[in-house]
């Protein structure tokens, strides 16, 4: 924090506000102090607003950077696995040999649903929407560790932690189950984080499921490479329930409802369905002409994005993953992939997306992937919400173990002045 000053001159009024500067990145005006002078700020959307004060993690979005806890997101995807990656966004910094090994043992000992558990998912209809029940399931998951859930223990924190760490591949792959009609498959503690979800998604009672190296290395990059993201819609959604002192399990439930929209988690599964319904390279053209055409609600899925003015650092990464999972596959003439990287090509060299600085983002390389390994498009989200529960919670335990205040926005009122209710 320092002792600078910016002034603001209201009417005849000079206001002086405090400016802090963080480690990196913009400073910040203090503008609390501005309720008292009878005005508030206007920022709809949160465009120009710093909601908090953090140290997760950093996003230059001119220059397309991402660090969690300093480290850039490339290093962690090439260097890293998820566990880890959850350790260090939880703890503040890599663990040592020793405390990765405990951290990768606790992990595999939550990973188990409560039986009851089942009984959610048999409420829905089949063809629920796997986003609707995983929504319900995690939500209910405080009925059944209501002892354990003092928002101001730390250990009962931690344990929360490692239990929605453990059990969201469960739930994730039991809402996919559900919706085959297939048994629910149990976790196995001989296979890794990611081999475990594979196997929980894919495997049958019949035989013994053999997980693909390769597929479980994707998969397990594409966790890290959704696992947090600073103050996005959703993140900023977990904070604010958070702010009531709700219980961990409803904000991360209310995190999951956030993401869902395809402006922000839901883009992923948008991507595939827009990339469907082009179809053929020779319609990009007139799909490139929707978006830019202000009377079209049609946007172009997967590019944009509301820091990044560059391109999205994981795109890079998940667009390489792309090409490793289809060669392996085969389907390195996939034409899905072929019309996304027709796409991105256009779009990149058009007037309307480089002035705007639309790029790539996270989500539009991802579903790709996903698709290739055979995940149905209504997981996509899924999964996200899934890698993402670290960075929700991250931020939620960031915020309750220190000094917080109940998360309650202003508005600029534009509606009726004071009137009688007409007489009878
Ligand atoms: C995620 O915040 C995060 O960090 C999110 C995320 C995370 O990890 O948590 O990174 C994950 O949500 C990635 C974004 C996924 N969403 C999509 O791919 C959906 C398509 N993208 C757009 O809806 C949009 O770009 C947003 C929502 C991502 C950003 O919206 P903004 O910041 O509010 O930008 P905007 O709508 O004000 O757009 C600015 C201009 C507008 O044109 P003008 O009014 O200036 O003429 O760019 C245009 C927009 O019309 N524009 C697009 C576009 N995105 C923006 N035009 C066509 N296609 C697009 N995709």
């Amino acid at each position: 924090m320092t002792d600078r000053k910016a002034t603001l001159s209201v009417g005849d009024k000079s206001i002086e506000l405090p400016i802090y500067s963080g480690t990196v990145g913009p400073d910040v005006i203090d503008v609390r102090g501005l309720v008292q002078e009878g005005v508030f700020t206007y920022d709809p959307g949160f465009v120009s607003t710093a909601a908090c004060e953090s140290a997760i993690t950093y996003i230059d979005g001119a220059n397309g950077v991402l660090l969690h806890r300093g480290y850039p997101i490339d290093q962690l995807a090439e260097h890293s696995d998820y566990l880890e990656v959850c350790y260090l966004l939880l703890n503040g910094e890599l663990p040592s040999e020793e405390e990765n090994k405990r951290f990768h043992d606790t992990i595999k000992n939550h990973t188990m649903l409560h039986d009851q558990m089942r009984n959610f998912f048999n409420g829905f209809r089949r063809d629920a929407h796997p986003m609707a029940i995983m929504c319900g399931v995690v939500g209910a998951l405080s009925a059944f560790y209501h002892d354990q859930m003092d928002v101001t223990d730390e250990t009962q924190r931690q344990i929360t932690a490692h239990r929605l760490i453990a059990k969201m591949p469960t739930i994730a792959a039991w809402c996919y189950k559900y919706s085959l009609g297939q048994p629910f498959m149990y976790p196995r503690n001989d296979l890794s984080y990611s081999e475990n979800f594979l196997q929980m998604m894919f495997g049958v009672p019949c035989e013994e499921y053999k997980p693909n190296p390769v597929l479980a290395k994707a998969m397990d990059k594409i966790f890290i490479l959704h696992a947090d993201h600073e103050q996005n819609a959703s993140t900023s959604t977990v904070r604010l329930a958070g702010s009531t002192g709700a219980n961990p399990y409803a904000c991360i439930a209310s995190g999951i409802a956030a993401l869902w929209g395809p402006a922000h988690g839901g883009a992923n599964e948008a991507v595939l369905d827009m990339l469907a319904e082009i179809g053929d390279e020779a319609n990009i053209e007139k799909f490139i002409e929707k978006a830019k055409d202000k009377d079209d609600p049609f946007r172009l899925m997967g590019f944009g994005h509301r820091v990044y003015k560059n391109f999205d650092p994981r795109a890079k990464v998940m667009a390489q993953t792309a090409h490793e999972v289809l060669t392996e596959l085969g389907l390195e003439n996939d034409p899905l992939l072929k019309i996304a990287q027709r796409l991105e090509k256009i779009a990149l060299e058009d007037e309307y997306f480089v002035e705007r600085k639309l790029y790539p983002n996270v989500d539009f390389y991802s579903g790709i992937i996903l698709k290739a390994i055979g995940i149905p498009t209504s997981m996509f989200t899924v999964i996200f919400a899934m890698a993402r529960t670290i960075g929700w919670f991250s931020h939620w335990n960031e915020m309750v173990s220190g000094n917080y205040r109940i998360g309650r926005p202003r508005q600029l009122y534009t509606g009726s002045e004071k009137r009688d209710y007409p007489k009878k």
